[in-house]
């Protein structure tokens, strides 16, 4: 029998799948769900400041109309700019104690001031760790890439000195030099890296000539931007590698763990084929190492990563070279 045990961001894995952050983790019964289908790990749906200040605006209106029929009752309401993360924490700490397996919070602030505070709030709910879901979107063109990356490893280092718990950073694939950020995050506390996010891209209906706002789900040839930059980077870090964006199967978790991942995120194909997924792809994960006879992950993680010799450009390799692709 293999052994799929893993480690990521310093905590044990039964196995290299965790469920990634999304509407699959946002109710104690789903979470339960993903864990008897067989998941490692659950990243729960982000807490989103900019959700928060929906909520809370939207709360305000009704506590606005509740004043005119009340008076008295208002000073039962929580104060409003903490009522999104109290709800979130409380619901946190509901799934907390309904399952065994880790479960991983994850924060998306757009104030620099939310991200410490929202992330103690999460560590008192006894989250294994806590997923900093970086991405907030540049739309000038004033800033630098200096100026952004400096701003998200100050984010870091002011969550790191908030919490105790381990820090993951879920990226998205745009940053100008991606191994160096890598290793500034890692300097300043970063236990893991998710790589990477999918980000929500809107499409454009030509025949109607409208804006779309649709979901396109991912495939294994998605799964090739994560798969070349854990590669390349797996080997230059201590900190562990979640890939993420198009796993599907276990041969694609396989694939992720040759370039170098201690673990992989999944969410579109469970998304589709409900939690009895997670069951298939690790009884796929395990076939394949049987027939390669692989006992364990570390016998095969990095096999294939960049640092590992016979082949040092492969993934290096940016242009379409065809003495590469055997087509000249
Ligand atoms: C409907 C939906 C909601 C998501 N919500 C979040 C979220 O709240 N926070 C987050 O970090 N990622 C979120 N994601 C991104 C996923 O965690 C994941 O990175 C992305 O879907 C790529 O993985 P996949 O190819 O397995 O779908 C969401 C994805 C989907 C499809």
């Amino acid at each position: 029998m293999s052994d799929l045990r893993t480690t990521y961001m310093g905590i044990s894995l039964k196995n290299p799948l965790i469920v990634g952050s999304s509407p699959l983790s946002t109710r104690v019964d789903k979470i339960q769900a993903l864990e008897a289908a067989g998941a490692a790990a659950v990243v729960l749906k982000s807490l989103f400041e900019e959700q928060v200040r929906i909520d809370a605006e939207a709360f305000e209106e009704d506590l606005a109309r509740h004043n005119e029929t009340s008076a008295e009752a208002t000073s039962m309401f929580p104060r409003l700019e903490h009522a999104g993360t109290r709800t979130h924490a409380y619901w946190v700490k509901e799934a907390r104690k309904a399952v065994k397996i880790p479960l991983i919070a994850s924060i998306n602030c757009l104030t620099d001031q939310q991200w410490a505070e929202y992330a103690r709030a999460l560590e008192g709910t006894g989250v294994d760790g806590l997923e900093l879901n970086l991405y907030s979107p540049s739309r000038d063109t004033n800033t630098t890439a200096a100026q952004i990356e400096d701003r998200e490893v100050k984010l870091l280092d002011e969550v790191r000195k908030a919490v105790k718990i381990p820090i993951a950073v879920k990226l998205h694939p745009f940053y100008t030099n991606l191994p160096n950020f890598v290793k500034r995050l890692e300097d300043a506390g970063a236990n893991g890296f998710v790589m990477f996010n999918r980000l929500f891209q809107p499409d454009i209906d030509v025949d109607l000539e409208v804006k779309r706002a649709r979901y396109h789900e991912t495939n294994s040839d998605d799964a090739l931007l994560p798969l070349r930059w854990t590669a390349l980077i797996s080997g230059q870090i201590k900190a562990g590698i979640a890939a993420s964006t198009g796993i599907g199967s276990g041969r694609d978790m396989a694939k992720m763990i040759l370039a170098g991942a201690r673990a992989t995120q999944v969410v579109g194909v469970l998304l589709r084929e409900k939690p009895a997924h997670v069951g298939r792809m690790l009884e796929e994960l395990t076939a394949w190492m049987n027939l390669h006879n692989y006992k364990n992950l570390e016998a095969f993680r990095g096999k294939l990563a960049r640092v590992n010799p016979g082949d040092p450009w492969t993934f290096s390799a940016s242009q379409y070279v065809e003495g590469l692709l055997g087509l000249g």
